[in-house]
Protein backbone atom coordinates (compact mmCIF):
# COMPACT_ATOMS: atom_id res chain seq x y z
CA UNK A 1 0.00 0.00 0.00
CA UNK A 2 2.06 2.73 -1.24
CA UNK A 3 5.40 2.80 -1.72
CA UNK A 4 8.19 5.38 -1.30
CA UNK A 5 11.76 4.65 -2.53
CA UNK A 6 14.38 7.77 -2.93
CA UNK A 7 18.15 7.64 -3.51
CA UNK A 8 21.08 10.30 -3.00
CA UNK A 9 24.56 9.36 -4.16
CA UNK A 10 27.18 9.25 -6.84
CA UNK A 11 24.93 6.43 -9.31
CA UNK A 12 22.30 7.06 -11.60
CA UNK A 13 19.31 7.65 -9.56
CA UNK A 14 16.58 7.03 -12.10
CA UNK A 15 17.41 3.50 -12.23
CA UNK A 16 18.10 2.42 -8.72
CA UNK A 17 14.41 4.56 -8.24
CA UNK A 18 12.87 2.87 -10.67
CA UNK A 19 13.80 -0.40 -9.49
CA UNK A 20 13.07 -0.15 -6.19
CA UNK A 21 9.25 0.74 -7.05
CA UNK A 22 10.09 -2.56 -9.21
CA UNK A 23 10.57 -4.19 -6.05
CA UNK A 24 7.27 -2.01 -3.95
CA UNK A 25 5.02 -3.15 -6.93
CA UNK A 26 4.07 -6.17 -4.84
CA UNK A 27 2.57 -3.44 -2.30
CA UNK A 28 -0.17 -3.05 -3.99
CA UNK A 29 -0.76 0.08 -6.19
CA UNK A 30 -2.61 2.29 -9.14
CA UNK A 31 -0.70 4.71 -10.27
CA UNK A 32 3.12 5.73 -9.66
CA UNK A 33 5.37 8.80 -9.99
CA UNK A 34 9.03 9.86 -10.13
CA UNK A 35 11.15 13.34 -9.44
CA UNK A 36 14.55 13.68 -10.76
CA UNK A 37 16.85 16.85 -9.65
CA UNK A 38 19.61 17.57 -11.74
CA UNK A 39 22.52 19.12 -9.57
CA UNK A 40 24.13 21.15 -12.36
CA UNK A 41 21.04 23.01 -13.55
CA UNK A 42 18.89 23.13 -10.88
CA UNK A 43 16.31 21.86 -12.25
CA UNK A 44 14.07 18.35 -11.37
CA UNK A 45 11.81 16.54 -13.81
CA UNK A 46 8.86 14.71 -12.73
CA UNK A 47 6.88 12.37 -14.29
CA UNK A 48 3.79 10.54 -13.38
CA UNK A 49 0.76 8.55 -14.23
CA UNK A 50 -2.07 5.85 -13.39
CA UNK A 51 -0.30 2.54 -14.28
CA UNK A 52 2.48 0.21 -14.10
CA UNK A 53 6.03 1.02 -12.84
CA UNK A 54 6.88 -0.56 -16.53
CA UNK A 55 4.95 2.30 -17.94
CA UNK A 56 6.45 5.09 -15.83
CA UNK A 57 9.78 3.76 -17.01
CA UNK A 58 8.78 4.11 -20.63
CA UNK A 59 7.80 7.77 -19.92
CA UNK A 60 11.26 9.00 -17.69
CA UNK A 61 13.81 10.29 -20.43
CA UNK A 62 16.43 7.65 -20.87
CA UNK A 63 19.38 10.15 -20.38
CA UNK A 64 18.73 11.79 -16.93
CA UNK A 65 21.96 11.23 -14.67
CA UNK A 66 20.53 12.82 -11.75
CA UNK A 67 22.26 11.56 -8.72
CA UNK A 68 19.42 12.45 -6.69
CA UNK A 69 15.79 10.88 -7.43
CA UNK A 70 12.08 10.80 -5.15
CA UNK A 71 9.54 7.65 -6.35
CA UNK A 72 6.17 6.56 -5.56
CA UNK A 73 3.68 4.03 -5.84
CA UNK A 74 0.09 5.22 -4.99
CA UNK A 75 -2.76 3.21 -3.95
CA UNK A 76 -5.25 5.63 -3.92
CA UNK A 77 -7.13 6.83 -0.23
CA UNK A 78 -7.85 10.31 -0.54
CA UNK A 79 -9.48 11.51 -4.34
CA UNK A 80 -9.46 8.58 -7.15
CA UNK A 81 -6.86 6.98 -9.41
CA UNK A 82 -5.75 9.96 -11.76
CA UNK A 83 -2.47 11.92 -13.02
CA UNK A 84 -3.05 14.68 -10.70
CA UNK A 85 -3.64 12.33 -7.49
CA UNK A 86 -0.29 10.26 -8.33
CA UNK A 87 2.75 11.67 -5.89
CA UNK A 88 5.20 13.72 -6.59
CA UNK A 89 3.36 16.54 -5.61
CA UNK A 90 4.61 20.03 -6.11
CA UNK A 91 4.60 23.17 -3.98
CA UNK A 92 2.78 26.06 -5.56
CA UNK A 93 5.75 28.10 -5.94
CA UNK A 94 7.42 25.46 -7.59
CA UNK A 95 10.08 24.92 -5.15
CA UNK A 96 9.15 21.57 -3.33
CA UNK A 97 8.04 18.21 -4.03
CA UNK A 98 6.87 15.69 -2.02
CA UNK A 99 6.42 11.73 -2.09
CA UNK A 100 3.74 10.62 1.15
CA UNK A 101 3.05 7.00 2.19
CA UNK A 102 0.02 7.21 5.15
CA UNK A 103 -2.84 9.32 5.88
CA UNK A 104 -3.21 13.00 6.85
CA UNK A 105 -6.31 12.77 9.11
CA UNK A 106 -6.51 16.62 9.38
CA UNK A 107 -5.57 18.29 5.88
CA UNK A 108 -9.24 19.63 5.87
CA UNK A 109 -8.48 21.93 8.58
CA UNK A 110 -4.76 22.66 7.76
CA UNK A 111 -6.24 24.28 3.98
CA UNK A 112 -8.27 25.48 6.04
CA UNK A 113 -5.73 27.52 8.34
CA UNK A 114 -3.46 27.94 6.35
CA UNK A 115 -3.70 27.47 2.16
CA UNK A 116 -6.09 28.92 -0.29
CA UNK A 117 -7.80 25.63 -1.36
CA UNK A 118 -7.87 26.98 -5.10
CA UNK A 119 -3.81 26.65 -4.73
CA UNK A 120 -4.35 22.59 -4.60
CA UNK A 121 -3.60 20.79 -8.28
CA UNK A 122 -4.88 16.78 -6.40
CA UNK A 123 -7.23 16.08 -4.27
CA UNK A 124 -4.97 14.49 -2.14
CA UNK A 125 -4.08 14.75 1.66
CA UNK A 126 -0.32 14.64 0.65
CA UNK A 127 -0.54 17.69 -1.03
CA UNK A 128 -1.35 19.91 1.67
CA UNK A 129 2.39 18.82 2.85
CA UNK A 130 4.34 20.33 0.52
CA UNK A 131 2.59 23.55 0.40
CA UNK A 132 3.24 23.76 3.94
CA UNK A 133 6.57 23.82 3.78
CA UNK A 134 7.18 26.20 0.93
CA UNK A 135 4.88 28.47 3.01
CA UNK A 136 6.76 28.40 6.42
CA UNK A 137 10.29 28.10 4.06
CA UNK A 138 9.41 31.90 3.17
CA UNK A 139 10.44 32.88 6.27
CA UNK A 140 12.58 29.93 7.89
CA UNK A 141 15.09 27.90 7.07
CA UNK A 142 14.10 24.72 5.64
CA UNK A 143 14.61 21.78 7.68
CA UNK A 144 12.70 24.44 10.33
CA UNK A 145 10.11 24.91 7.68
CA UNK A 146 9.50 20.82 7.42
CA UNK A 147 9.71 20.89 11.23
CA UNK A 148 7.22 23.37 11.58
CA UNK A 149 4.79 21.15 8.96
CA UNK A 150 5.45 18.08 10.60
CA UNK A 151 4.63 19.23 14.33
CA UNK A 152 1.22 20.15 12.29
CA UNK A 153 -0.10 16.89 10.96
CA UNK A 154 -2.12 14.27 12.32
CA UNK A 155 -2.07 11.13 10.62
CA UNK A 156 0.58 8.92 9.26
CA UNK A 157 3.64 9.49 7.41
CA UNK A 158 6.54 8.05 5.38
CA UNK A 159 7.47 11.19 3.36
CA UNK A 160 10.52 12.17 1.04
CA UNK A 161 10.91 15.67 0.38
CA UNK A 162 13.19 17.73 -2.63
CA UNK A 163 14.06 21.37 -2.41
CA UNK A 164 15.46 22.89 -5.80
CA UNK A 165 17.19 24.99 -4.15
CA UNK A 166 19.35 22.60 -2.43
CA UNK A 167 20.41 19.91 -4.97
CA UNK A 168 22.47 17.90 -2.66
CA UNK A 169 20.38 17.44 0.14
CA UNK A 170 17.35 14.65 0.08
CA UNK A 171 14.58 15.17 3.19
CA UNK A 172 12.83 12.12 5.10
CA UNK A 173 10.71 12.01 7.67
CA UNK A 174 8.63 9.04 9.63
CA UNK A 175 5.57 8.96 11.81
CA UNK A 176 3.72 5.30 12.11
CA UNK A 177 4.10 4.60 8.33
CA UNK A 178 7.38 2.32 7.38
CA UNK A 179 10.41 3.75 6.30
CA UNK A 180 14.04 1.99 6.86
CA UNK A 181 17.39 4.20 5.63
CA UNK A 182 20.03 2.06 3.80
CA UNK A 183 23.91 2.84 3.45
CA UNK A 184 25.19 2.12 0.33
CA UNK A 185 28.90 2.38 -0.47
CA UNK A 186 27.62 5.25 -2.51
CA UNK A 187 25.12 6.99 -1.35
CA UNK A 188 21.76 6.50 0.61
CA UNK A 189 18.62 4.99 0.16
CA UNK A 190 15.44 5.61 1.95
CA UNK A 191 12.64 3.48 1.39
CA UNK A 192 9.09 1.56 2.57
CA UNK A 193 11.13 -1.54 2.79
CA UNK A 194 13.87 -3.90 2.50
CA UNK A 195 13.19 -5.21 -0.89
CA UNK A 196 13.81 -1.70 -2.41
CA UNK A 197 17.06 -1.47 -1.57
CA UNK A 198 18.36 -5.14 -0.65
CA UNK A 199 20.74 -4.71 -3.98
CA UNK A 200 22.44 -1.57 -2.98
CA UNK A 201 22.25 -0.95 0.49
CA UNK A 202 24.51 -3.23 2.43
CA UNK A 203 23.36 -1.81 6.16
CA UNK A 204 19.92 -0.10 7.48
CA UNK A 205 18.44 1.85 9.91
CA UNK A 206 14.89 1.42 11.25
CA UNK A 207 13.66 5.09 11.59
CA UNK A 208 11.29 5.61 14.72
CA UNK A 209 8.76 7.61 14.68
CA UNK A 210 8.37 11.51 14.66
CA UNK A 211 11.91 11.42 12.71
CA UNK A 212 13.13 13.93 10.41
CA UNK A 213 16.33 12.77 8.31
CA UNK A 214 18.43 15.26 5.92
CA UNK A 215 20.46 12.97 4.11
CA UNK A 216 23.73 14.30 1.15
CA UNK A 217 25.73 11.60 -0.51
CA UNK A 218 28.35 11.24 2.71
CA UNK A 219 26.30 12.05 5.89
CA UNK A 220 23.09 11.60 7.28
CA UNK A 221 21.37 13.93 9.99
CA UNK A 222 18.49 12.75 12.45
CA UNK A 223 16.26 14.46 14.80
CA UNK A 224 13.18 14.66 16.62
CA UNK A 225 10.14 16.85 15.99
CA UNK A 226 11.69 19.14 18.47
CA UNK A 227 14.80 19.16 16.36
CA UNK A 228 17.24 17.57 18.98
CA UNK A 229 19.79 15.55 17.45
CA UNK A 230 18.75 11.67 17.53
CA UNK A 231 21.96 9.15 16.98
CA UNK A 232 22.79 6.53 14.09
CA UNK A 233 22.71 2.67 14.76
CA UNK A 234 22.85 0.45 11.58
CA UNK A 235 21.87 -2.96 11.56
CA UNK A 236 23.72 -5.33 8.53
CA UNK A 237 21.45 -5.87 5.92
CA UNK A 238 21.15 -9.92 5.33
CA UNK A 239 18.53 -9.87 2.24
CA UNK A 240 19.74 -11.46 -0.24
CA UNK A 241 18.70 -10.00 -3.80
CA UNK A 242 17.93 -13.52 -5.18
CA UNK A 243 15.45 -14.09 -2.60
CA UNK A 244 13.05 -11.88 -4.79
CA UNK A 245 13.70 -13.54 -8.25
CA UNK A 246 11.19 -15.54 -9.25
CA UNK A 247 13.07 -18.20 -10.63
CA UNK A 248 11.35 -20.53 -12.79
CA UNK A 249 8.26 -19.61 -11.91
CA UNK A 250 5.51 -17.44 -13.68
CA UNK A 251 4.24 -16.00 -10.44
CA UNK A 252 5.61 -15.45 -7.44
CA UNK A 253 1.74 -16.66 -5.56
CA UNK A 254 3.27 -20.29 -6.99
CA UNK A 255 6.35 -19.57 -6.21
CA UNK A 256 5.65 -19.00 -2.85
CA UNK A 257 3.14 -21.95 -2.78
CA UNK A 258 5.92 -24.54 -3.56
CA UNK A 259 8.41 -23.04 -1.52
CA UNK A 260 5.90 -24.11 1.75
CA UNK A 261 8.12 -27.09 2.69
CA UNK A 262 11.78 -25.54 2.58
CA UNK A 263 9.62 -22.70 4.72
CA UNK A 264 8.86 -25.28 7.57
CA UNK A 265 11.67 -27.20 7.54
CA UNK A 266 13.56 -24.08 8.15
CA UNK A 267 11.26 -22.97 10.65
CA UNK A 268 11.96 -26.37 12.51
CA UNK A 269 15.70 -26.20 12.52
CA UNK A 270 15.69 -22.55 13.54
CA UNK A 271 13.47 -23.23 16.80
CA UNK A 272 14.71 -26.42 17.58
CA UNK A 273 18.51 -26.32 17.10
CA UNK A 274 18.49 -22.97 18.10
CA UNK A 275 16.23 -22.68 21.22
CA UNK A 276 14.83 -19.52 20.45
CA UNK A 277 12.16 -19.93 23.02
CA UNK A 278 13.52 -18.36 26.15
CA UNK A 279 12.40 -19.59 29.22
CA UNK A 280 11.70 -16.01 30.50
CA UNK A 281 9.30 -16.07 27.53
CA UNK A 282 7.59 -18.91 28.05
CA UNK A 283 6.56 -18.36 31.67
CA UNK A 284 5.31 -14.68 30.74
CA UNK A 285 2.89 -15.94 28.25
CA UNK A 286 2.02 -19.07 30.81
CA UNK A 287 1.48 -16.71 33.34
CA UNK A 288 -1.74 -15.65 31.46
CA UNK A 289 -4.98 -15.92 32.51
CA UNK A 290 -5.88 -16.09 28.52
CA UNK A 291 -4.30 -15.25 25.43
CA UNK A 292 -5.75 -12.69 22.84
CA UNK A 293 -4.85 -13.03 19.09
CA UNK A 294 -5.36 -10.46 17.16
CA UNK A 295 -4.70 -10.24 13.19
CA UNK A 296 -6.28 -9.49 9.93
CA UNK A 297 -6.64 -11.68 6.55
CA UNK A 298 -5.02 -14.44 6.09
CA UNK A 299 -3.11 -13.76 9.87
CA UNK A 300 -6.54 -14.34 10.85
CA UNK A 301 -7.34 -17.29 9.84
CA UNK A 302 -3.82 -18.34 10.97
CA UNK A 303 -4.87 -17.72 14.58
CA UNK A 304 -8.03 -19.44 14.60
CA UNK A 305 -5.70 -22.70 14.27
CA UNK A 306 -3.62 -21.31 16.51
CA UNK A 307 -6.07 -20.76 19.27
CA UNK A 308 -6.89 -25.02 18.82
CA UNK A 309 -2.93 -25.85 19.18
CA UNK A 310 -3.07 -23.76 22.00
CA UNK A 311 -6.13 -24.69 24.25
CA UNK A 312 -5.35 -28.36 23.04
CA UNK A 313 -1.44 -28.34 23.95
CA UNK A 314 -1.13 -25.57 26.46
CA UNK A 315 -4.66 -25.93 27.85
CA UNK A 316 -4.78 -22.04 28.43
CA UNK A 317 -7.72 -20.50 27.23
CA UNK A 318 -7.54 -18.56 23.73
CA UNK A 319 -9.71 -15.54 22.16
CA UNK A 320 -8.95 -14.42 18.71
CA UNK A 321 -10.50 -10.95 17.32
CA UNK A 322 -10.61 -9.15 13.72
CA UNK A 323 -7.81 -6.57 14.81
CA UNK A 324 -9.98 -3.86 13.46
CA UNK A 325 -12.65 -4.69 15.38
CA UNK A 326 -10.45 -4.98 18.34
CA UNK A 327 -9.50 -1.72 18.27
CA UNK A 328 -12.87 -0.20 18.79
CA UNK A 329 -14.95 -2.52 20.61
CA UNK A 330 -12.88 -4.29 22.35
CA UNK A 331 -14.70 -7.34 24.70
CA UNK A 332 -13.78 -7.47 28.46
CA UNK A 333 -10.56 -8.69 29.17
CA UNK A 334 -9.51 -10.83 32.01
CA UNK A 335 -7.23 -9.58 34.64
CA UNK A 336 -4.00 -11.18 33.33
CA UNK A 337 -4.17 -11.29 29.41
CA UNK A 338 -1.18 -11.56 27.35
CA UNK A 339 -1.31 -10.34 23.86
CA UNK A 340 -0.05 -12.25 20.59
CA UNK A 341 -0.62 -9.75 17.53
CA UNK A 342 -0.23 -12.27 14.14
CA UNK A 343 1.39 -10.55 10.87
CA UNK A 344 3.12 -11.77 7.76
CA UNK A 345 4.27 -7.64 7.28
CA UNK A 346 4.27 -6.05 10.92
CA UNK A 347 2.60 -3.08 9.65
CA UNK A 348 -0.55 -3.90 9.09
CA UNK A 349 -2.59 -0.43 10.61
CA UNK A 350 -5.07 -1.89 12.01
CA UNK A 351 -3.04 -3.99 14.33
CA UNK A 352 -1.59 -1.18 15.07
CA UNK A 353 -4.34 1.01 16.32
CA UNK A 354 -4.36 -2.20 18.81
CA UNK A 355 -1.06 -2.26 19.69
CA UNK A 356 -1.49 1.37 20.55
CA UNK A 357 -4.52 0.80 23.24
CA UNK A 358 -3.03 -2.37 24.73
CA UNK A 359 -0.25 -0.65 25.50
CA UNK A 360 -1.51 2.13 27.56
CA UNK A 361 -3.23 -0.80 29.59
CA UNK A 362 0.34 -2.32 29.87
CA UNK A 363 -0.61 -5.58 29.37
CA UNK A 364 2.31 -7.82 27.87
CA UNK A 365 2.11 -8.16 23.64
CA UNK A 366 4.15 -10.04 21.29
CA UNK A 367 4.05 -10.66 17.42
CA UNK A 368 4.65 -12.99 15.36
CA UNK A 369 5.93 -11.64 12.09
CA UNK A 370 7.72 -12.75 8.93
CA UNK A 371 9.24 -9.36 9.03
CA UNK A 372 12.25 -8.66 11.94
CA UNK A 373 12.58 -4.84 11.33
CA UNK A 374 8.98 -4.34 11.41
CA UNK A 375 6.78 -1.13 12.88
CA UNK A 376 4.51 -3.90 14.93
CA UNK A 377 7.70 -6.31 15.67
CA UNK A 378 9.76 -3.40 17.20
CA UNK A 379 6.95 -1.95 19.14
CA UNK A 380 5.58 -5.20 20.92
CA UNK A 381 7.35 -6.38 24.02
CA UNK A 382 8.96 -9.16 21.86
CA UNK A 383 8.53 -11.34 18.98
CA UNK A 384 8.54 -14.82 17.01
CA UNK A 385 9.90 -14.51 13.23
CA UNK A 386 8.40 -16.85 11.01
CA UNK A 387 11.36 -16.98 8.50
CA UNK A 388 9.00 -17.57 5.09
CA UNK A 389 11.31 -15.28 3.14
CA UNK A 390 9.81 -12.24 1.58
CA UNK A 391 6.47 -12.84 0.74
CA UNK A 392 5.61 -10.62 -2.61
CA UNK A 393 2.72 -11.82 -4.15
CA UNK A 394 -0.50 -10.14 -2.35
CA UNK A 395 -2.48 -13.59 -1.87
CA UNK A 396 -0.48 -14.87 1.41
CA UNK A 397 0.10 -18.87 1.33
CA UNK A 398 3.91 -19.69 2.74
CA UNK A 399 2.88 -17.13 5.26
CA UNK A 400 -0.32 -18.63 6.31
CA UNK A 401 1.83 -22.42 6.94
CA UNK A 402 4.47 -20.97 8.78
CA UNK A 403 2.42 -18.92 11.19
CA UNK A 404 0.58 -22.07 11.87
CA UNK A 405 4.04 -23.53 12.19
CA UNK A 406 5.48 -20.84 14.89
CA UNK A 407 1.61 -20.94 16.58
CA UNK A 408 2.32 -25.64 16.79
CA UNK A 409 6.07 -25.31 18.29
CA UNK A 410 4.99 -22.91 20.77
CA UNK A 411 1.90 -24.59 21.69
CA UNK A 412 4.06 -27.25 22.51
CA UNK A 413 6.73 -25.32 24.52
CA UNK A 414 4.01 -23.54 26.63
CA UNK A 415 2.36 -27.35 27.29
CA UNK A 416 3.94 -30.66 27.01
CA UNK A 417 6.17 -32.84 24.81
CA UNK A 418 4.06 -33.13 21.49
CA UNK A 419 7.03 -34.48 19.36
CA UNK A 420 6.35 -31.41 17.31
CA UNK A 421 10.11 -31.25 15.66
CA UNK A 422 8.64 -35.07 13.94
CA UNK A 423 5.10 -33.80 13.49
CA UNK A 424 5.88 -30.59 11.02
CA UNK A 425 8.73 -32.82 9.78
CA UNK A 426 6.08 -35.06 8.26
CA UNK A 427 4.12 -32.04 7.28
CA UNK A 428 6.42 -31.28 5.56
CA UNK A 429 6.96 -34.50 3.59
CA UNK A 430 3.29 -34.58 3.03
CA UNK A 431 3.04 -31.13 1.21
CA UNK A 432 6.07 -32.32 -1.24
CA UNK A 433 4.06 -35.26 -1.94
CA UNK A 434 1.17 -32.97 -2.92
CA UNK A 435 3.17 -30.17 -4.50
CA UNK A 436 4.85 -32.99 -6.57
CA UNK A 437 1.26 -33.71 -8.74
CA UNK A 438 -0.60 -30.81 -7.83
CA UNK A 439 -0.87 -29.49 -11.64
CA UNK A 440 -4.06 -31.83 -11.61
CA UNK A 441 -5.80 -29.33 -9.92
CA UNK A 442 -5.66 -27.34 -12.95
CA UNK A 443 -7.95 -29.62 -14.98
CA UNK A 444 -10.49 -30.01 -11.88
CA UNK A 445 -10.45 -26.07 -11.27
CA UNK A 446 -11.89 -26.03 -15.22
CA UNK A 447 -14.29 -28.72 -14.66
CA UNK A 448 -15.66 -27.05 -11.68
CA UNK A 449 -15.22 -23.62 -11.42
CA UNK A 450 -17.35 -20.46 -13.00
CA UNK A 451 -16.97 -17.09 -12.73
CA UNK A 452 -20.06 -16.53 -9.97
CA UNK A 453 -19.96 -18.01 -7.01
CA UNK A 454 -17.98 -20.73 -4.83
CA UNK A 455 -18.72 -22.17 -1.41
CA UNK A 456 -16.05 -24.26 0.74
CA UNK A 457 -17.53 -26.39 3.63
CA UNK A 458 -15.78 -28.29 6.62
CA UNK A 459 -16.32 -28.92 10.07
CA UNK A 460 -13.69 -28.29 13.11
CA UNK A 461 -10.28 -27.13 11.80
CA UNK A 462 -11.49 -28.02 8.46
CA UNK A 463 -14.03 -25.26 8.58
CA UNK A 464 -11.23 -22.52 9.57
CA UNK A 465 -9.22 -23.70 6.50
CA UNK A 466 -12.89 -22.95 4.57
CA UNK A 467 -12.22 -19.50 5.60
CA UNK A 468 -8.42 -18.99 4.57
CA UNK A 469 -9.34 -21.00 1.44
CA UNK A 470 -12.67 -18.96 0.22
CA UNK A 471 -10.23 -15.66 0.76
CA UNK A 472 -7.35 -16.72 -1.42
CA UNK A 473 -9.91 -17.55 -4.41
CA UNK A 474 -12.19 -14.47 -3.89
CA UNK A 475 -8.84 -12.12 -3.51
CA UNK A 476 -7.47 -13.24 -6.90
CA UNK A 477 -10.48 -14.91 -9.30
CA UNK A 478 -12.80 -12.26 -7.87
CA UNK A 479 -14.81 -15.57 -7.47
CA UNK A 480 -17.55 -14.97 -4.40
CA UNK A 481 -16.68 -17.12 -2.34
CA UNK A 482 -17.58 -18.25 1.04
CA UNK A 483 -16.07 -20.66 4.15
CA UNK A 484 -18.74 -22.28 5.53
CA UNK A 485 -19.39 -24.46 8.83
CA UNK A 486 -20.94 -27.46 7.01
CA UNK A 487 -23.06 -28.17 9.41
CA UNK A 488 -24.67 -24.10 9.70
CA UNK A 489 -25.52 -24.42 5.52
CA UNK A 490 -28.81 -25.61 6.09
CA UNK A 491 -29.56 -22.93 8.56
CA UNK A 492 -29.75 -20.33 5.55
CA UNK A 493 -27.03 -20.31 2.72
CA UNK A 494 -28.11 -23.69 1.47
CA UNK A 495 -30.87 -21.42 -0.49
CA UNK A 496 -28.13 -20.05 -2.44
CA UNK A 497 -27.07 -23.80 -3.91
CA UNK A 498 -28.48 -24.42 -7.10
CA UNK A 499 -27.71 -26.40 -10.44
CA UNK A 500 -23.87 -26.07 -10.58
CA UNK A 501 -22.57 -24.23 -7.95
CA UNK A 502 -19.45 -25.65 -7.44
CA UNK A 503 -18.48 -26.49 -3.27
CA UNK A 504 -16.25 -27.79 -2.46
CA UNK A 505 -15.01 -29.57 0.97
CA UNK A 506 -12.47 -30.36 2.88
CA UNK A 507 -12.22 -33.30 5.49
CA UNK A 508 -9.15 -34.49 7.66
CA UNK A 509 -10.90 -36.16 10.52
CA UNK A 510 -12.85 -39.51 11.21
CA UNK A 511 -14.88 -37.56 13.88
CA UNK A 512 -16.26 -35.25 11.49
CA UNK A 513 -16.48 -37.26 8.31
CA UNK A 514 -19.42 -38.66 8.15
CA UNK A 515 -21.21 -35.36 8.65
CA UNK A 516 -19.50 -33.65 6.41
CA UNK A 517 -20.50 -35.99 4.02
CA UNK A 518 -24.07 -35.82 4.07
CA UNK A 519 -23.67 -32.04 4.24
CA UNK A 520 -22.34 -32.68 0.51
CA UNK A 521 -24.86 -34.90 0.10
CA UNK A 522 -27.91 -31.95 0.95
CA UNK A 523 -25.89 -29.63 -1.52
CA UNK A 524 -25.61 -32.59 -4.37
CA UNK A 525 -29.59 -32.97 -4.24
CA UNK A 526 -30.10 -29.62 -4.99
CA UNK A 527 -27.82 -29.22 -7.72
CA UNK A 528 -24.41 -28.54 -6.85
CA UNK A 529 -21.30 -29.79 -8.58
CA UNK A 530 -19.08 -30.98 -5.26
CA UNK A 531 -15.53 -31.22 -5.41
CA UNK A 532 -14.00 -33.29 -2.06
CA UNK A 533 -9.79 -32.50 -0.28
CA UNK A 534 -9.42 -35.32 1.88
CA UNK A 535 -6.27 -36.98 3.59
CA UNK A 536 -5.73 -41.00 3.06
CA UNK A 537 -6.40 -42.04 6.42
CA UNK A 538 -9.66 -41.52 6.37
CA UNK A 539 -10.33 -44.11 3.25
CA UNK A 540 -13.17 -42.01 2.19
CA UNK A 541 -14.86 -42.81 -1.44
CA UNK A 542 -15.42 -40.04 -4.21
CA UNK A 543 -12.45 -38.16 -3.59
CA UNK A 544 -10.56 -35.41 -5.92
CA UNK A 545 -7.49 -34.33 -3.78
CA UNK A 546 -6.01 -36.91 -1.59
CA UNK A 547 -3.78 -35.89 0.56
CA UNK A 548 -0.99 -37.84 2.84
CA UNK A 549 -2.28 -37.78 6.35
CA UNK A 550 -0.42 -35.37 8.81
CA UNK A 551 -0.85 -35.13 13.24
CA UNK A 552 -4.38 -34.11 13.55
CA UNK A 553 -3.93 -31.02 14.86
CA UNK A 554 -1.57 -30.05 11.85
CA UNK A 555 -3.91 -31.03 9.12
CA UNK A 556 -4.62 -27.13 7.84
CA UNK A 557 -1.22 -26.75 7.42
CA UNK A 558 -1.51 -29.68 3.94
CA UNK A 559 -5.03 -29.47 3.49
CA UNK A 560 -4.94 -25.51 3.03
CA UNK A 561 -2.15 -26.48 -0.21
CA UNK A 562 -5.05 -27.91 -2.32
CA UNK A 563 -6.68 -24.67 -1.99
CA UNK A 564 -4.04 -22.29 -2.70
CA UNK A 565 -3.53 -24.01 -5.91
CA UNK A 566 -7.37 -23.73 -7.02
CA UNK A 567 -6.86 -20.24 -6.42
CA UNK A 568 -4.00 -19.95 -8.41
CA UNK A 569 -5.55 -22.04 -11.32
CA UNK A 570 -8.73 -20.21 -11.55
CA UNK A 571 -7.45 -16.74 -11.38
CA UNK A 572 -5.24 -18.31 -14.35
CA UNK A 573 -7.75 -19.60 -15.97
CA UNK A 574 -9.70 -16.14 -15.70
CA UNK A 575 -6.47 -14.34 -17.18
CA UNK A 576 -6.36 -11.90 -14.15
CA UNK A 577 -3.10 -10.30 -12.66
CA UNK A 578 -2.50 -13.42 -10.38
CA UNK A 579 0.24 -11.32 -8.23
CA UNK A 580 -1.29 -7.96 -8.17
CA UNK A 581 -5.14 -8.47 -7.72
CA UNK A 582 -7.78 -5.86 -7.84
CA UNK A 583 -8.00 -3.46 -5.23
CA UNK A 584 -5.48 -5.02 -2.67
CA UNK A 585 -2.46 -4.39 -1.29
CA UNK A 586 0.15 -6.65 0.27
CA UNK A 587 0.56 -4.12 3.45
CA UNK A 588 -2.14 -2.51 4.40
CA UNK A 589 -0.96 0.99 6.21
CA UNK A 590 -4.43 2.33 6.64
CA UNK A 591 -7.16 1.90 8.47
O1 LIG B 1 0.69 -8.45 6.87
P1 LIG B 1 -0.51 -9.01 7.56
O2 LIG B 1 -0.42 -10.46 7.83
O3 LIG B 1 -0.86 -8.25 8.83
O4 LIG B 1 -1.70 -8.77 6.56
C1 LIG B 1 -3.01 -9.08 6.90
C2 LIG B 1 -3.90 -9.17 5.69
O5 LIG B 1 -3.95 -7.93 5.03
C3 LIG B 1 -3.41 -10.22 4.70
O6 LIG B 1 -3.29 -11.47 5.30
C4 LIG B 1 -4.37 -10.35 3.51
O7 LIG B 1 -5.59 -10.83 3.94
C5 LIG B 1 -3.77 -11.24 2.43
N1 LIG B 1 -3.67 -10.53 1.21
C6 LIG B 1 -4.58 -12.45 2.14
O8 LIG B 1 -3.96 -13.23 1.17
Amino acid sequence: MCGIVGYIGDLQAKSIVLKGLKQLEYRGYDSAGIALMQEDTLQHTIFKDIGRVSHLASLVDSVSDARLGIGHTRWATHGPVTQANAHPHQSRNGRFLVVHNGVIENYKQLIKDYLNDEVLKSQTDSEVIVNLIALFAKTNPVPIAILKTLNLLEGSYALLILDQDNPTVLYGAKHKSPLLLGKCPKGHILASDMLAMCEEATHFYAIPDQTLLTLSEQHVDLSNLEGESLTLTYEHLEMDALQCDLGNHPHYMLKEIYEQPTVIRRIVEKYYEESLLSDEFIQKIKAAERLYILAAGTSLNAGYIGKVLIERLANIPVEVHIASEFAYHPPLLVKKPVFIMISQSGETADLRACLINIKKLGFPIFTITNVKTSTLAREADDFLEIFAGPEIAVASTKAYTAQIAVLAILSEALGHHYDMRSKLAQVAQSMDYFLSQASHVQNLVKMLLTKRNAFYIGRGLDYFVCLEAALKLKEISYIQTEGFAAGELKHGTIALIEKDTPVIAIISSLSIAANTESNLQEVKARGAKALVIATDDLNLSDVDIVLNHVDALLTPMVTVLPAQMIAYYAAHMLGYDIDKPRNLAKSVTVE
